[in-house]
């Protein structure tokens, strides 16, 4: 089979599902649907009949992505040599399992990771799959426009001398706005100390396709790094790609990444990866280039309207932001004297727009290979004609607050903290306990609160004021605020077992644990409680 598909053109997944669909078996196997059957008209008349001859199942013809050997196995070795790397895998649980496989894979329990501290939530879970230690490093930020930055190489050398012993640094490349890391420098650094170099790069699969967007996480020299290539190219949502190096235990890889996939792997999903490859391949810089001509010309006349602001090349000067993708546009609406929020909806409801996100000040959008010239016309002129109308505000009002300095003191790991026997409390009950749970403002989306650390009054109060300036806050349990949970047992006191009497009378009577005395026991008050039962 190897050499079969020896050009990037070549789609071998899709080409063999093709094929299976014009023989016209009869299915008595999975799924249900039988090629489309018995799906409900409703569906079928507003997507048609194909899609569902391609939704199969394990078979040999299709292969398989547990343990591929022929279509699944040359699709993906397309996508490794496309993107540079020496192995690829083809992901169906987005860049979040893919940040799980990452990390479950190099760490072992009780390792450190060195993480930036506005990581995604996926790497915070793949630190509490794996029971490592996060070391958090603190991403740059620009005061003036409210947004965070990216991390520098330097404050990275200065968690690997604090933690020599951790095991990875992970960096997030790029950010959500589209801000670069100085990844060579970083990947180089983090090798010297002997550590992985292990790259979040959800928003960055078209990166290696175009010599005008930041260097991609595979030729800056990182180990492992994994890609949305839904959120940018053009494969189907839920599809990412992660990407490996040769330095990694490829087996401890692959058994990993079983481990947390479905056995049911879509093969509608997995085909739309083998064709976005393709397509990136083969006309990848053509099709880019006109994606950056379209966001460079918006970006322009964007800046042109008052009251609107869209950073470009320039940032590149600060620190912090190494690279800009230029396919990105922030646009700053403060000095219109609306919210992000506002000009969100407006763009939404009035004019049929609809943006990646909206926060205080500003609003986030994505131009992709997916984008017309017509796409970009309707947008400026709603933003003209929404500027037009706004109320305007001072020049550099400010919607955000200071975000505090200091991080929380750490009282136990996040695994520990999530794992742990939780208690909901009174807000004004919290300060001094320990966060069970994580809080994230959004601006400027460093979490305030990570579980397993320490509530204190001035977190609380950010949180307060910033839900009463409209601001929003992710990852809690209670969208209110009005309680919080915290940790009441630790899980390793949990895991300990029942070495007190309280702990096992508990689980003997799970019901009644209030008929007895719970109060500190002595061995001799020991048995006189055991007595008592
Ligand atoms: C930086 C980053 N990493 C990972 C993810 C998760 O990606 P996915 O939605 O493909 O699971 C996201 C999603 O927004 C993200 O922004």
């Amino acid at each position: 089979m190897a050499g079969e598909y020896p050009n990037q053109y070549a789609t071998p997944l899709f080409e063999a599902i093709i094929n299976y669909a014009k023989g016209r078996k009869v299915s008595f196997h999975t799924p249900g649907h039988k090629h489309g059957v018995s799906i409900p008209q409703e569906f079928r008349n507003f997507v048609g009949e194909k899609i569902f001859d391609c939704d199969l199942t394990l078979l040999e013809e299709v292969d398989s992505l547990h343990d591929p050997r022929g279509v699944i196995k040359e699709a993906q070795r397309l996508a490794a040599k496309a993107y540079g790397a020496d192995y690829a895998f083809f992901l169906l649980n987005g860049t979040s399992g893919g940040n799980h496989a990452m990390i479950l894979t190099v760490c072992d329990p009780g390792d450190k990771i060195i993480i930036p501290r506005n990581t995604h939530r996926s790497v915070l879970a793949g630190v509490v799959l794996s029971g490592t230690t996060p070391v958090y490093v603190m991403p740059e930020r620009d005061e003036a426009m409210n947004m965070l930055l990216n991390v520098t190489p330097e404050a990275i050398s200065q968690a690997i001398r604090e933690h020599p012993d951790a095991k990875a640094v992970l960096v997030t490349h790029p950010t959500y706005e589209g801000i670069g890391a100085d990844v060579k420098e970083i990947g180089r650094r983090a090798h010297e100390a002997g550590m992985f170099f292990l790259v979040d790069e959800a928003h960055g699969p078209h990166l290696k396709f175009h010599r005008d967007l930041p260097v991609s996480a595979m030729d800056a020299g990182a180990d492992i790094c994994v890609q949305s290539s839904h959120k940018i190219i053009s494969s189907l949502t839920q599809t990412s790609l992660l990407l490996a190096r040769r330095t990694v235990d490829v087996l401890k890889l692959k058994r990993i990444l079983s481990l947390l996939m479905t056995t049911s792997p879509s093969y509608i999903l997995m085909a739309s990866l083998d064709l976005a490859r393709m397509q990136m391949a083969t006309r990848g810089r053509e099709l880019l280039s006109v994606a950056i001509m379209l966001a460079e010309d918006a970006r322009q006349r964007i800046n042109q309207i008052q009251g609107l602001s869209c950073f470009g090349k320039e940032i590149e000067k600060k620190c912090g932001a190494n690279q800009l993708d230029v396919t990105k546009l922030c646009v700053r609406v403060a000095e219109l004297g609306l919210t992000g929020y506002q000009v969100a909806q407006e763009l939404n409801r009035k004019h049929k727009i609809q943006v990646e996100y909206a926060d205080l000040d500003k609003i986030l959008l994505i131009i992709s290979i997916g984008n017309t010239e017509r796409d970009v016309r309707r947008l400026l002129a709603a933003l003209e004609a929404i500027a037009r109308n706004a109320p305007k505000a001072p020049r550099g009002q400010r919607n955000h607050l200071r975000f505090p300095e200091r991080l929380p003191e750490v009282v136990m790991s996040p695994r520990a903290a999530v794992f742990s026997t939780t208690r909901k409390v009174p807000l004004k009950e919290a300060v001094g306990k320990i966060s069970a749970e994580v809080f994230s403002p959004y601006p400027p989306g460093i979490p305030l609160l990570n579980p397993g650390e320490r509530i204190s009054a001035e977190i609380l109060g950010y949180l307060r004021d910033m839900l009463q300036r409209g601001g929003r806050i992710q990852g809690q349990s209670d969208p209110t605020l009005r309680t919080i949970k915290i940790v009441e047992q630790a899980a390793e006191q949990k895991e300990s077992g029942p070495a007190t009497l309280e702990n096992q009378v508990k689980k003997r009577f799970p019901r009644e644990p209030n008929k007895i005395e719970t109060e500190k026991v002595g061995a001799d008050d020991e048995k006189n409680a055991i007595g008592k039962l």
